[in-house]
């Protein structure tokens, strides 16, 4: 009997918010529903992100403002998860005294008991990492309601060390899922309505090869797209160095994988990639770039670019904005450095002031709303397949994705809910299309 109400916060990215359902699932088995009113919850969990600064500060806050939900005497459990409880441990419930439970990314298996005992009134904090099979957060939570898109974790962690970057310190190494574990809870996917699969995680690239009996990230691609019922197949996130010929010949290969690609590429600048240990130089990036243009010419990329990262000059700045303009991303996540704990990159000076950070992130993002502009209004009078996903933002209309990963809406029944249309391109919006069937 679902006789208790557990209200859950996630931030980050898609690893926390698959964590998220998994662990609504698991506490579903104690009685808890999710719910979302803090209020009248009778647990909150915060599934927090470290991978910027002020993130600690962050939960922080959110756990001062929650708290006065705490009301009437009545006992509410408070959680964190993810990666700042990754991260600060313990250390979290000696700074906050109604703090109950942390719970590490490796352990979630634990969480059952945990919430038991906090339902006694115990305190608890479980951070330490394990890389075999008892981890829980390899397997996402495929219950829930049907979606037409869904992830699919393929691996986990990350062995990179990227300078400036948490993720290997919250998320442990690399962990490749069993292929065949893969490709049957995506058949199981199918048999629930999905249609489109995004495999996810740190580096899917490198998919595979820490084991002998896996398949290649390539090849893992080739059998998910042979699983019929699977119309689309999309994944996130690659690191450029791992970009091979054969992942690239898949865009051409494989007609069910998207048009549009995730290419982080941080910096354009030869200098800074060195700094930040990438490995791989402004014209080894390009020259994929140009690979992957001339095996697909409609291909889209976006991207991620760090900007003012520790001795950033603005040639090297400059050379940043000289790659966008060769890439020309039709969508661009940029943020400004922020030094982590325990990473290469905090030891670095940092002396560029934080008015010449902002000014080079108002100017990237500058250029960036312009090529934005430029790409979407070349798709004005193309038709695109689009896979309707629900109902659009006015009346009368629905709602979907393009191959290109573009938003589309267009006047249409719902009835169309779940199938791949047609839709000519009337007008481009910054974040959507807005088309005619
Ligand atoms: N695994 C993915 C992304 C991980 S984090 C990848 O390698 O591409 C998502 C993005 O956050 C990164 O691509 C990077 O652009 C940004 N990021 C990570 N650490 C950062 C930091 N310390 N300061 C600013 N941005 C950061
Ligand atoms: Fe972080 Fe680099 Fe790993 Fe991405 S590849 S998660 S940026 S260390
Ligand atoms: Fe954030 Fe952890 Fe993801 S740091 S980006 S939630 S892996």
């Amino acid at each position: 009997m679902l006789d208790k109400l557990l209200y859950i916060e996630t931030f980050g990215c898609q690893m926390n918010v698959n964590d998220s359902e998994r662990i609504v699932t698991m506490l579903a088995d104690l009685g808890y529903a999710a719910t979302n009113d803090p209020a009248s919850s009778d647990m909150i969990l915060l599934n927090t992100c470290s991978v910027r600064g002020g993130a600690e500060e962050k939960v922080y806050r959110r756990l001062a403002n929650l708290r006065i939900y705490k009301r009437d005497g009545k006992k509410q459990i408070i959680a964190v998860g993810g990666c700042v409880a990754q991260q600060e441990g313990e250390e979290l419930l000696r700074k906050l005294p109604y703090l109950d439970l942390v719970i590490g990314t490796h352990n979630l298996h634990l969480l059952p008991e945990m919430v038991r005992g906090a339902e006694r009134g115990e305190r608890r904090s479980e951070t330490t990492f394990i890389d075999n099979d008892q981890r829980l957060d390899l397997f996402p939570s495929i219950k829930g309601e049907s979606r037409l898109s869904r992830f699919v974790t393929v691996m986990q962690g990350c062995d990179n060390f990227c300078s400036y970057c948490i993720v290997p310190f919250v998320r442990g190494r690399e962990i490749s899922r069993r292929s065949a574990d893969i490709l049957s809870e995506i058949r199981q996917l199918v048999d629930e309505g999905v249609r489109e699969v995004i495999l996810l995680g740190q580096n899917v690239n490198s998919y595979g090869l820490k084991s002998e009996h896996e398949p290649s990230f390539p090849e893992l691609l080739h059998q998910v797209a042979a699983i019929d019922g699977i119309n689309r197949v999309r994944f996130t996130t690659s690191h450029p160095k791992d970009m091979s010929d054969e992942l690239i010949a898949c865009f051409a290969d494989v007609p069910k994988l998207s048009g549009q690609i995730h290419l982080p590429a941080q910096s354009g600048s030869d200098a800074v990639l060195k700094l930040m240990g990438r490995g791989y130089t402004r014209d080894s990036y390009l020259a994929k770039v140009r690979k992957l243009k001339a095996l697909r010419p409609d291909i889209v990329f976006t991207g991620d670019i760090i900007v003012g990262f520790p001795g950033e000059t603005e040639a090297d700045f400059e050379q940043t904005l000289s790659l966008m303009e060769e890439v020309r991303y039709i969508d661009l996540f940029s943020f400004v450095y922020s030094p982590r704990p325990g990473t290469k990159a905090a030891e670095l000076v940092d002396d560029l002031s934080r008015t010449v950070k902002m000014a080079r992130l108002d100017r990237l993002m500058e250029l960036q709303r312009r090529h934005t502009r430029e790409i979407s209004q070349t798709y004005i009078g193309s038709v695109m397949s689009v896979l309707v996903e629900g109902e659009g933002k006015l009346p009368g209309q629905v709602s979907g994705k393009a191959d290109i990963g573009r938003i589309v809406n267009f006047t249409g029944d719902t009835s169309l809910i779940g199938s791949f249309v047609d839709v000519k391109i009337a007008k481009a919006y910054p974040n959507s299309l807005l088309g005619e069937l």
